[in-house]
């Protein structure tokens, strides 16, 4: 058998694990290597830090880095980075911040700004010790991790509540410490963990040293510290609203206003009650968010998770955008759980976030929910007003025609053709093919 399997592959030179790469994996090793080192950036510096950020790299991974200008957020206008490889993303969120920037812009307002974390343990011996010890208890687990907490006070943020949570009618002997954080500009994850990490060693340093508990710390087991992603605390709410008679539709077929908004406002109903359409709906909002995410070096996989467990907080998923039409108004709102950092993390290691950053403005983390609520909603609208009048193919299509174009190796001449011929009919890669094939036909007869 080939042997694709190794062990010491982190400890090769990074050019010894592209060769082993190519030579194992790819059919043409020496262009393959050619590829992935062209990837490589010029400034070796620059280099050792991005590979710094993860593990086992050989190449660095592209992705567009875009701007949609002219979003007017609580009277301030933002030109917004994003970072996404989908086409007509970018094109969509700048075309609803044109739009809404005219109609009083976006309102965001922060509602809490609380992160959470759990240490989960086993407890078997008396429940009730555990709660009548628990204010010295608590009193010790914040006196252990001050060598943690000092700074983070010193910014105005720290460790909010503890809780002692008895989970044992869910699974035998389990209890959890529910902590909440306030982590000012940082998302704080290291700050949490590590503060969590400390007060588990702390439950056990109390039970061991504590007279009340002699013999008791057989009955405890720490299973695990760590904070909960899950954040329905932090969250942001980003809204839009104007009279009615302001949402025209424009283009070849104008809907009124008042038909444009009934059927905007149904087509957000469904998304609160099919959970197929809410997935697809709120994905359209994450399409925003994560591109703003991604660009200020934030973690994504955090923020979706979260995002979508907050869609499901009632027991059903759901739309996470809301929409009303009262007294001629028309208003659509977004409530976004958002644990983003502007300080520490790669926010400031990474050149291209660091950008990013420099472009908002240097917003503080409370600033930064707001530009990217905006942005989801923004997202949202866009894609629910195409889909509500248009339909959503019409303007992914011109992308699409240009990708397929791309993948053709279409010259430039070719291309302007192909986009005169393709603007009254459907765009598929084998009508693209055949146009291309017979145009260049023609060209050499
Ligand atoms: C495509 O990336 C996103 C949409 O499907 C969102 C939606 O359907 O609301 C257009």
């Amino acid at each position: 058998m080939e042997k694709k399997s190794i062990s010491g592959f982190s400890k090769l030179s990074k050019g010894e694990k592209v060769r082993w790469v190519v030579e194992h994996f790819f059919q043409d090793p020496e262009q393959a290597a050619q590829e992935l080192v062209s990837f490589w950036h010029k400034d070796d510096e620059l280099q050792r830090i991005v590979d710094g950020f993860s593990e086992n790299t050989i190449s660095n991974y592209y992705l567009p880095f875009g701007i949609a200008p002219n979003f007017l957020v609580n009277g301030k206008i933002y030109a917004v980075p994003m970072v996404i490889e989908e086409s007509s993303v970018v094109a969509a969120a700048s075309s609803a911040a044109k739009y809404w920037m005219s109609r009083g812009g976006f309102k965001a307002e922060v509602i809490s700004t609380k992160k959470l974390g759990q240490v989960h343990f086993s407890w078997k011996g008396d429940v009730q010790k555990l709660y009548s010890y628990f204010g010295e208890l608590e009193a010790r687990l914040r006196q252990d991790a001050i060598h943690l907490t000092q700074n983070m006070e010193l910014r105005g943020g720290g460790v909010l509540d503890i809780e002692l949570l008895d989970m044992s009618q869910l699974e035998p002997d389990y209890y959890q410490l529910k902590v909440s954080f306030e982590t000012c500009d940082s998302m704080g994850a290291n700050f949490i963990n590590s503060v969590l990490e400390e007060f588990g060693s702390t439950l056990q340093i109390f039970v061991q040293e504590h007279p009340a508990f002699e013999g008791d710390e057989r009955h405890l087991e720490v299973i695990m510290a760590i904070l909960s992603n899950y954040t329905p605390e932090c969250i942001v709410r980003a809204s839009v609203e104007c009279p009615i008679e302001e949402l025209a539709t424009g283009g070849k077929d104008p809907m009124s206003p008042q038909e444009f908004v009934e059927k905007f406002a149904k087509a957000v109903r469904i998304a609160h009650i099919d959970p197929h359409r809410a997935t697809t709906h709120n994905k359209g909002i994450f399409n925003g968010v994560d591109a703003v995410v991604l660009a200020t070096a934030n973690d994504f996989r955090a923020i979706e998770a979260c995002g979508h467990t907050y869609a499901a907080r009632d027991g059903q998923y759901r739309s996470l955008s809301h929409c009303s039409i009262e007294n001629g108004i028309f208003r659509f709102w977004l409530d976004l759980p958002l644990a983003l950092g502007t300080v520490g993390g790669l926010t400031r290691l990474h050149p291209i976030a660091r950008r990013s950053l420099e472009l908002l403005g240097n917003p503080s983390a409370a600033e930064l929910m707001g530009i990217i609520a905006a942005t989801g909603l923004a997202q949202n609208f866009a894609a629910v007003r195409s889909l509500v009048t248009t339909g959503i193919q019409k303007g992914h299509m011109k992308m699409h025609l240009m990708n397929i174009l791309n993948h053709l190796e279409a010259n430039g001449e070719e291309a302007r053709e192909a986009i005169e011929h393709f603007k009254d009919k459907v765009v598929s890669y084998t009508a693209v093919r055949e146009f291309l094939d017979s145009f260049r036909e023609c060209k050499n007869a």
